[in-house]
């Protein structure tokens, strides 16, 4: 039997490299997955690629909308009968820029996506979880959520703001067998870290990218098959004493 075996899995930003990756995962394991995206023609590739026609359902919806978030919601308890697992993981790396170059325009983007995004994905997940007994909420941070970065004052401050909200939502929603917790992935090989790459150094990405696999312990990116390998154990069963934390999955980036 699967380890996600009856359970219903909510999945934002599953457009993207960790997202389809973690939804993949997920209905290996047995799970119903409603992927949630911007893009209707990108979910409905996804479809495609992924199977599974009786367990996976899709849902258009733009992070920071709040009628919209709570339509998705709503949409997964009525077509697979509840919620027990909501991974709030869309999230943007926005344009890089110092702080005293960036424009308010570009800081409150990334704000409202990484944050007000996470934290609407919590807010209507919280009252389907409660009816379902417990559950567990899932959001993508970062090293990002411990480390600052230059050029990447917006990300950081959200993805720290995250963590906070990790914390808070672990001690509120703990007496309802709700766990809350954080994945922190370091550089990832896929679209995000490639435009990180672009932004920061575009006259030579491939320079950028070995410069920070050297900081890396492990000397490299990770996949986004070992970001949701996390993913899956924090969703299962398997870790039901965890609770508000922020687990990293960094290759040792942050042990130096
Ligand atoms: N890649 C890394 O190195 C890395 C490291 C640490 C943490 N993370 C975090 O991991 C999470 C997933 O990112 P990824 O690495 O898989 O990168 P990705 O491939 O760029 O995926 C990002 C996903 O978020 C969606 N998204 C972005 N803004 C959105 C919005 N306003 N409304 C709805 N959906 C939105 C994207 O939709 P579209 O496909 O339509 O663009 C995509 O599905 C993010 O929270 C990111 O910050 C990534």
């Amino acid at each position: 039997m699967g380890r996600l075996h009856g359970k219903t899995a909510i999945i934002t930003g599953a457009t993207g490299g960790i997202g389809e990756a973690t939804a993949s995962r997920f209905l290996a394991e047995g799970a119903n997955v409603m992927a949630v995206g911007r893009s209707a023609a990108k979910l409905e590739a996804l479809t495609e690629r992924l199977g599974h026609a009786e367990s996976l359902a899709t849902f258009v919806a733009e992070a920071t909308d709040e009628e919209a978030t709570r339509a998705s919601t709503d949409e997964t308890v009525s077509r697979f009968g509840g919620l027990d697992i909501c991974f709030a993981n869309a999230g943007t790396e926005g344009n890089i820029a110092p702080l005293d170059v960036m424009t308010i325009e570009a800081f409150r983007s990334v704000m409202e996506t990484n944050v007000v995004g996470v934290w609407l994905s919590m807010k209507y997940a919280a009252p389907a979880m409660r009816e379902r007994g417990g559950g567990s909420i899932l959001v993508t941070g970062s090293i990002a959520s411990k480390i600052g970065f230059p050029a990447l004052a917006h990300y950081i401050a959200s993805k720290h703001a995250v963590h906070g909200l990790v914390k808070t939502a672990a001690l509120e929603l703990g007496p309802d067998n709700i766990r809350v917790n954080a994945i922190g992935p370091g550089p990832v090989d896929n679209r995000m870290m490639e435009s990180i790459g672009e932004q920061m150094s575009p006259e030579d990405v491939a320079a950028f990218k070995a410069q920070i696999s050297q900081t890396v312990a492990l000397g490299r990116y990770a996949t986004n098959d070992e970001i949701a390998n996390l993913a899956l154990f924090l969703a299962s069963d398997e870790s039901s004493y965890m609770t508000g934390s922020l687990h990293l999955v960094d290759g040792g980036f942050t042990a130096a």
